[in-house]
């Protein structure tokens, strides 16, 4: 991290205020692994439903840069998380990326942890071993409403805050009730900033999602980040009944912008992303009171974006892969009672986003080409439609500069 600090904190100062930034920001391998230091290593992180952890034993396997993870429910329902590396000689535990196992057993030697981590089996070491010592290095795991979030640092910065702001917002959703009815996985060769920043702005919605543009408002002053807090008198009208009738849709921001929550309206009379704007699913997940509540949108960087609808839901998990590699993961939750092919059509349900994670993809992978190139010169930014890739931008820069900032120059 030392051999960081003196180039990256000058490309840091060097930033050109209302602009993208350089391109060494956007695929240098240094900069990718002060990234990973200074946000995924130390920041809570999304890391899938907690409905995806059945029963007691089951486990899903999580990779974050140099970490591998194992998430579980423990005996007693609770949901733990550990190091995927054995305290024996270091072995991963589990190679698959998820299962079910009543202990974790090293496929080495087979030293054997409970689900609590605990080691409970080891054989023929030394009389006085201490097996209390020899514990799997746990993983700060929450659940907030459904949603299993991880921290890998030894101490994690609070979560209460954000929980607290968020759980009201959720409650209507109800995703304790949820399965998976989807998920897909892809690979976007693209840094993980550039996802980022293509999700935090519709200026590109109307040239490159036609399925979403059916229901998804690109209005900026709907769906934009508004810097002195207003909204259309439409907007705050949506606010108001949706709140008077008992669900939470008030935009809030908090964690010196790490996130966002709001209840947006979509389109004239959609209820939810589909080509025809009518639910998905007739079982529906959650007890929003209206259909046409819109999607509560919530972010939190750097991990998540998702979109809550009356019907069903949809989460988003970024995960950086490489300097110009980023792993998308989208799982689209219903009712856990809900039937495929009699409550919902898996292609109704996973249509437009589906195809809007692909165009996503392509305009990435395009926008990381051009900047590959030495002829690259970071450009401005529409105040208009690009204020929340402004704030992503600028949330990334406070965090960086805080992290990799001499100390001298700080204090001047
Ligand atoms: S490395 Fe796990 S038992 Fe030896
Ligand atoms: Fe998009």
């Amino acid at each position: 991290m030392a051999s960081q600090t003196a180039p990256l904190s000058e490309l840091l100062h060097q930033h050109r205020p209302g602009h993208g930034l350089r391109q060494p920001f956007y695929g240098d391998p240094e900069i990718f692994e002060a990234d990973l230091q200074a946000i995924f290593y130390r920041d809570w992180l999304y890391a899938f439903p907690a409905c995806m952890l059945g029963k007691s034993g089951s486990y899903q396997r999580l990779k974050v840069g140099a970490f591998d993870v194992i998430v579980l429910r423990d005996a007693k329902g609770e949901i733990r998380g550990f190091h995927n590396s054995c305290r024996h000689r270091g072995s991963i535990l589990c190679s698959a990326s998820k299962g079910n196992v009543a202990k974790l057993t090293c496929p080495y030697h087979q030293w054997t942890y409970d689900l609590d981590g605990r080691l409970i089996w080891a054989r023929d070491m030394a009389a006085d071993f201490d097996a209390s010592k020899h514990g799997l290095k746990p993983v700060h795991c929450r659940e907030l409403s459904g949603l299993v979030y991880i921290c890998l640092v030894d101490e994690a910065p609070d979560f209460d805050a954000f929980a607290e702001t968020v759980r009201p917002y959720l409650g209507v959703h109800d995703l304790s009730n949820a399965k998976v009815a989807h998920q897909s996985t892809i690979i976007e060769k693209g840094n993980w900033k550039l996802v980022w920043e293509n999700n935090r702005e519709c200026y590109h919605c109307a040239g490159n999602h036609p399925d979403l543009c059916l229901t998804y408002p690109e209005d900026p002053s709907i769906t934009g980040v508004s810097p002195d807090g207003t909204f259309p008198e439409k907007v705050e009208s949506h606010f108001n009944r949706l709140e008077a009738a008992g669900a939470p849709s008030r935009f809030k921001v908090g964690g010196d912008g790490q996130y966002r929550v709001a209840r947006m309206p979509l389109l004239d009379g959609a209820q939810s992303y589909t080509v025809s704007g009518k639910i998905a699913v007739q079982k529906r997940l959650g007890h929003v009171p209206v259909l046409d509540a819109g999607a509560l949108l919530l972010f939190h960087y750097p991990t998540t974006w998702n979109h809550f609808l009356t019907d069903h839901s949809i989460t988003f998990r970024v995960t950086p892969i490489g300097p110009q590699e980023t792993e998308v993961q989208t799982t689209w939750l219903v009712h856990k009672d809900a039937v495929e092919g009699v409550d919902y059509d898996l292609e109704n349900l996973i249509r437009v986003w589906e195809h809007t994670n692909d165009e996503d993809r392509r305009v990435v992978e395009d926008n990381q080409q051009g900047i590959n190139s030495p002829a690259y010169e970071p450009g401005p930014y529409s105040a208009t439609h690009e204020d929340g890739v402004l704030q992503f931008v600028s949330w990334y820069l406070d965090r960086m500069r805080s992290a990799y900032t001499p100390i001298a120059q700080a204090a001047e």
